[in-house]
C-alpha cells in the first residue's frame, strides 16, 4: 500500500461501483482532464455511466440513453456484446503475449481479413489504434516505394499521433505541435486537378484519405471520386490509402465504403469497431507485392513492430466481430435503416431551417445546422457569444437530446457545426422513429434563436464556473 498524503486514499475496484458522481467529477478533474471536464460539463454530458447493452447505457440514478454516437465508429456491434466475452474466454488459456512466436489466433484473423476484404489485399499488420494502423500505412508506403511525398486531404482527421497528425487537415490540431513531418501536404477533398498537380510535381509515395470524411463533419465525395483518386495513383506510380477506421466493417452500407465504387486500395486501413468496442485493435492490410516491396528481405522483418499489436485476445475479439458482421447482415441492415433514417432527415431539414443540411451514407450520417442570427444578447456582447453559440450550437442539440430525451450523440470534431448519427448497426426502426420523434420536438419547441439562448445561456454559466 502506497504512503498516502492528505486526502488522498487508495482505491479499489469495487469502489467503480461506489463512487458517487461528485466523487468521480473531482477525481476527473484532478487526474485526467479538467478543461475536457469543463467542456463536458457546458453541455450537460458531466454524467456517471455504469452499465451498456446492445444499443443502451444506463447512469447511475438507473436512467436509460440511446446511444446514438457508438464511440465514434467504435460500437457497430453494440455495447458488451457476449459474444465478445465468450471469445476471450475461449482462448483464456493461450499465451496472451508472446513475441518471439507466431500469433495464432492472429494469423487466423489476418486469413479472415484477407477473405473479406476487396481484391488481392492480403498481408496485415496489427496495431492498437487507429493511429498506429495509419503510422504503419504511411511508413510501409514510403519503404515500398522509396519514395517521401504524402499527400492527404483538407478536412481529414487521421489521429494524432505526430505522423498521423503530420496528414489530418486540421490546423487547429496540427498547429500547436509544428514542425511535423516534412513532405506531407494537402489538397482539398474530392478536387481532382490539384491532385494531379501535386502528384506529377512530386515524388509522391501515397495518397492518403477516408471514402467519406467523419471527423471533417461527414463529407461524402462526389460520386466517382475515388476510382479517378485510384486511376491518378496508379498513373503517377502512388500508392492509395484508404483509411477505413471509422467508415468500415459495414458502416456506410457495405462491409467497407470503398466497395461502392468498386476501388481497392492499396494499404486500407482499419480500426474502432474492429475490435468490438472491446479492445483496442486495429490494422492496416496490403497486397504481398507491396508487403514484399517494403519488408520483403530477411533483415526487415523487425522493422515495423508493436508489443500489443494481435495480442491473443484482441484477435479473438476481432475474429468474432467480423463474424459478427456477416453472420448479422449488418452492411444490408446499415443500409436499410441508413436509408430510412436519412429520409426522414432530410424531411424535416425541409421544414426546419434550423437544419442547413443532412447528408451521409448507411449508418453514417451528418446534420449540418444554420448559423444561428443576431439576437439581442450577441448585440449586447459584442458578437462574442454569437460566435459561441454558432461554433457550438450542434453540441447544445446534442445536450438538450441528451438531458430531455436521454439519447447521446455529439458534434463532429473537426466541424463543430455538425452533429453525427452513427449508432451501432444493431439499432431497430422504432429506435430511430423515437430519434425522429425527439428531434423534431427539439426544433418545434425552441427554434433556433431560443436554442442559441439556451446554449449562450448554459456557455455563460459554464464560463463562470471556470
Ligand atoms: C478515419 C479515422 N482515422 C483514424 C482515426 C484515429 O483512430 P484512433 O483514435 O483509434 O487513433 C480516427 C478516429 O476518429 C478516424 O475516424
Amino acid at each position: 500500500m502506497p504512503k498516502l498524503t492528505g486526502n488522498q486514499r487508495w482505491y479499489r475496484l469495487e469502489d467503480a461501483v461506489q463512487l458517487s458522481l461528485e466523487q468521480l467529477s473531482s477525481l476527473y478533474r484532478q487526474h485526467i482532464n479538467p478543461q475536457l471536464y469543463q467542456m463536458l460539463r457546458l453541455i450537460g454530458f458531466e454524467r456517471k455511466y455504469v452499465r451498456a447493452e446492445g444499443m443502451y447505457v444506463w447512469d447511475e440514478a438507473g436512467r436509460r440513453y440511446l446511444d446514438l454516437l457508438g464511440a465514434y465508429g467504435a460500437m457497430n456491434f453494440g455495447h458488451n456484446r457476449p459474444e465478445f466475452f465468450q471469445a476471450m474466454q475461449q482462448v483464456q488459456n493461450f499465451p496472451n503475449l508472446l513475441q518471439a512466436s507466431m500469433g495464432v489466433v492472429a494469423s487466423l484473423l489476418a486469413a479472415n481479413l484477407a477473405q473479406i476484404t476487396p481484391g488481392q489485399l492480403n498481408r496485415s499488420f496489427f496495431g492498437n489504434s487507429g493511429a498506429e494502423a495509419v503510422e504503419g500505412a504511411l511508413k510501409l508506403a514510403r519503404i515500398a516505394t522509396g519514395k517521401p511525398g504524402i499527400i492527404y486531404a483538407e478536412n481529414s482527421f487521421h489521429g494524432k499521433t505526430l505522423g498521423a497528425l503530420s496528414v489530418t487537415g486540421r490546423t487547429r490540431y496540427q498547429a500547436p505541435f509544428a514542425p511535423l513531418l516534412p513532405g506531407m501536404e494537402a489538397v482539398p477533398y474530392g478536387d481532382l486537378e490539384l491532385l494531379e498537380i501535386r502528384l506529377k510535381a512530386k515524388e509522391v509515395a501515397a495518397v492518403i484519405l477516408e471514402p467519406i470524411q467523419g471527423e471533417g463533419g461527414v463529407q461524402v465525395p462526389p460520386p466517382g471520386y475515388l476510382t479517378s483518386v485510384k486511376a491518378l495513383c496508379k498513373q503517377y506510380g502512388a500508392l492509395l490509402i484508404l483509411d477505413e477506421i471509422q467508415t468500415g466493417l459495414g458502416r456506410t452500407g457495405t462491409n467497407f465504403a470503398c466497395e461502392k465504387e468498386a476501388v481497392v486500395p492499396d494499404i486500407l486501413c482499419l480500426g474502432k469497431s474492429l475490435g468490438g468496442g472491446v479492445m483496442p485493435i486495429a490494422a492496416y492490410i496490403t497486397t504481398d507485392e507491396i508487403w514484399n516491396a517494403g519488408y520483403g528481405k530477411f533483415e526487415r522483418a523487425t522493422l515495423h513492430t508493436s508489443t500489443f499489436g494481435g495480442n491473443t485476445l484482441a484477435a479473438a475479439v476481432a475474429m468474432t466481430a467480423i463474424q459478427l458482421l456477416l453472420d448479422e447482415r449488418l452492411a444490408e441492415r446499415a443500409k436499410e435503416n441508413g436509408t430510412y433514417f436519412l429520409q426522414r432527415l432530410q424531411e424535416m431539414a425541409q421544414k426546419y431551417p434550423v437544419l442547413s443540411e443532412v447528408r451521409g451514407r448507411g449508418l453514417l450520417i451528418g446534420i449540418e445546422f444554420a448559423s444561428p442570427e443576431a439576437t439581442w444578447f450577441n448585440a449586447l456582447t459584442g458578437g462574442a457569444l454569437n460566435k459561441l453559440s454558432q461554433e457550438y450550437l450542434a453540441s447544445f442539440v446534442a445536450g438538450q437530446l441528451l438531458t430531455e430525451y436521454g439519447i447521446i450523440t455529439a458534434y463532429t470534431l473537426n466541424n463543430p457545426n455538425v452533429i453525427r448519427i452513427e449508432p451501432p448497426l444493431i439499432i431497430e426502426r422504432s429506435e430511430i422513429d423515437y430519434v425522429i420523434a425527439s428531434l423534431e420536438q427539439v426544433f418545434e419547441n425552441q427554434g433556433l434563436a431560443s436554442l442559441a439562448w439556451k446554449g449562450a445561456r448554459s456557455a455563460v454559466k459554464g464560463l463562470l464556473r471556470r
